[in-house]
Order: structure tokens, then C-alpha cells, then sequence
């Protein structure tokens, strides 16, 4: 880890940071019970794990001065008609934000606090996202090519992946005629 200010480039084609620490690749096996249609996710995984998302992180200490950040690429393509996503994740410390930055590609994000208020925000280059304290997240790729996003989130914010995994989130992104259009998840149980 440096203790000197440093800078990275973001190169295109493909927007892999030219310094990172860590990378992180998901694929299907990780997001088991995530998709609504069970039997596309077998078909899916019987064929091949799929990659479906990855993460490259510069490392900075977790403590509440840092500021993490890095960048996230969801590739393209659908489970059954719904898109492929990342976890999602409330913060450890629910009181801490993120800020987003669009790079490349087209996507939601699809948010919601514990009391179940949710929001969805379109995702395209130049947009600038502001989660607030208390908002889970989780990005989905709704366009033909990957979807970039820079990140950055206090460094003390830890990450509750288990919340979402249990409840799921209230909204799923789905494609319709073509289209992605948001739709209510059956199986949702943050009400209860
Ligand atoms: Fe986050």
C-alpha cells in the first residue's frame, strides 16, 4: 500500500484500473437463490459458471478517514429475463453513503432502506449517483455491453451482504418486450 498520493488511468476499451490490489470476480455459484427463475439459474450453471461481474479495489485501510474505491464491471447478458446484477449490499454502518460514477454502458441502480422505501436510478457515461446513508445497492445491466462504475465509500462502512441474500431486494429489473422495466419481487420479504 502507498503512503504517497498516487493517481490510475482508466484505459479504454475495457476501463480496467491500470493500478488495482484486488480483483474480484463473481460468478453464478455466488449469486445461488439471488434469481427469481431457479430453473434458467440450473440450466445456466449446468453449462458453465458464468462470470457475471468483477470488481478491481485499490486497497486503503478500513478506517472512518479513508475513502475506498474502484470499479465495477457487470457484463451483459440475463438469467432467465432478468439482467445480471451484483449482490447488493447494505453498509456495516448503515449511516455511510457511496458515490457512483458511470463510465460506460447502460443500467439501474436499484436501492432500498430497511423499512422498505425503494428507488431505482438510471444508470449511462457521465451520470453521477449519490446512495444515501442507509440505502442498500446493487448495480444491473440492462444494455448489450458491459456497464463501468466508479466507486467510492467511506472506509469504515463494511459490507452486509447477508440482509439482501435473505430478503432479496423489493424490485427486480427485468426485460419485457424487449425493454427493461421494473417489476415487484414475488419472493420479497422485507415486509414481514
Ligand atoms: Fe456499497
Amino acid at each position: 500500500m502507498t503512503e504517497t498520493p498516487y493517481t490510475f488511468d482508466l484505459n479504454d476499451p475495457d476501463c480496467i484500473p491500470s493500478r488495482y490490489d484486488n480483483h474480484i470476480r463473481r460468478t453464478l455459484t455466488s449469486m445461488r437463490g439471488q434469481y427469481q427463475d431457479t430453473a434458467a439459474y440450473d440450466a445456466m450453471l449446468a453449462k458453465e459458471d458464468t462470470l457475471l461481474y468483477e470488481v478491481y479495489e485499490l486497497q486503503r485501510p478500513h478506517v472512518a478517514g479513508e475513502v475506498l474505491h474502484g470499479i465495477s464491471i457487470v457484463h451483459p447478458g440475463k438469467v432467465g429475463d432478468e439482467y445480471f446484477m451484483t449482490k447488493g449490499h447494505f453498509h456495516t454502518v448503515l449511516e455511510t453513503a457511496e458515490v457512483y460514477h458511470c463510465l460506460k454502458g447502460e443500467g439501474c441502480m436499484v436501492m432500498e432502506t430497511p423499512e422498505g422505501e425503494w428507488a431505482v436510478a438510471e444508470l449511462r457515461p457521465g451520470v453521477v449517483l449519490y446512495v444515501l446513508p442507509r440505502w442498500a445497492h446493487r448495480s444491473v445491466n440492462t444494455g448489450a455491453g458491459d456497464l463501468v462504475t466508479l466507486f467510492a465509500y467511506p472506509g469504515h462502512a463494511g459490507h452486509d451482504y447477508g440482509t439482501i441474500e435473505q430478503k432479496g431486494f423489493r424490485k427486480l429489473v427485468v426485460e419485457r418486450g424487449g425493454g427493461a422495466v421494473v417489476v415487484d419481487n414475488p419472493r420479497w420479504s422485507g415486509g414481514q
